[in-house]
């Protein structure tokens, strides 16, 4: 068969998955995201956090190099930015919802989140039943965007494209509250003891990672087998204890 300029599914004997660049797993991901993802380490891509060390393990049980995009979320979470042909996969602390399934192919889940409320110590703020007329910040896109929008009606939620602007709008005054992911709001509370978590809602919410809808099925597969390995081996704990020891 001719190989046509689309890059869909299926590859060449050289490149099974019909990858951006051969022999490179080219990820796509919206940082910082602590601890998910966040600029450091030594694995050559410039970022590490735990969706990062997980797809280099991914990648490595592929045989392929990693390499890292940072790209903005809101057109991550969309499928614009995969279905463009700009990486492989999407890795960035997604969550696996029936709205994106609409646009783009999940992975099997790798991570379990819920949702949580992060205020100024002294903004007097006990739960989410105090926000009317409060300032709340959230990422554009995001399933805290949509938690706020539908469980703190009296606030003034202000959005931010990323966590790189939401946490300094905190410590800047400009917001009262962030409404985002539990783990990337326990940094926060870890970092800064002006800053705490005052709830958390059980969302029911699981990471997964984010395909080209319908184009990438070879990879898919092949992902979802090296996550599975990666669990029976153990690798998967020890990366995992690393981010969120108890
Ligand atoms: N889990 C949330 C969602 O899927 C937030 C993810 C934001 N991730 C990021 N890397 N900025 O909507």
């Amino acid at each position: 068969c001719a190989g046509g300029s689309d890059a869909g599914s299926g590859g060449t004997a050289d490149d099974p998955y019909g990858l951006v660049e051969a022999g490179t797993l080219t990820v796509c991901s919206d940082i910082p995201y602590p601890p998910f993802e966040f600029e450091g380490g030594d694995n050559g891509t410039g970022y590490t956090g735990f969706d990062i060390d997980l797809l280099d393990a991914i990648a490595k049980k592929l045989d392929l190099k990693l390499s890292v995009q940072d790209v903005g979320f809101e057109a991550l979470q969309s499928g614009t930015t995969l279905a463009n042909g700009t990486c492989d996969l999407g890795a960035s602390a997604m969550t696996i919802t029936d709205e994106r399934k609409k646009n783009i192919d999940f992975s099997d889940p790798y991570y379990d989140s819920l949702q949580s409320l992060l205020v100024r110590t002294d903004s007097g703020i006990k739960s989410i039943d105090d926000l009317d007329g409060k300032n709340v910040g959230v990422q554009q896109g995001t399933t805290g965007e949509s938690y706020a929008t539908e469980n703190a009606k009296g606030a003034q939620l202000v959005q931010y494209p990323s966590d790189g602007e939401l946490w300094p709008a905190i410590q800047a005054g400009q917001i009262d509250a962030i409404l985002q992911d539990q783990p990337v709001n326990l940094e926060h509370e870890k970092a800064d003891s002006a800053y705490k978590i005052v709830e958390t809602y059980d969302t029911d919410e699981s990471y997964g990672f984010a395909f080209e809808k319908g184009q990438k099925k070879e990879l898919l597969d092949a992902v979802n087998g090296a996550l599975k390995e990666l669990r029976d081996s153990g690798d998967y704990q020890t990366i995992y204890d690393t981010y969120f020891t108890a």
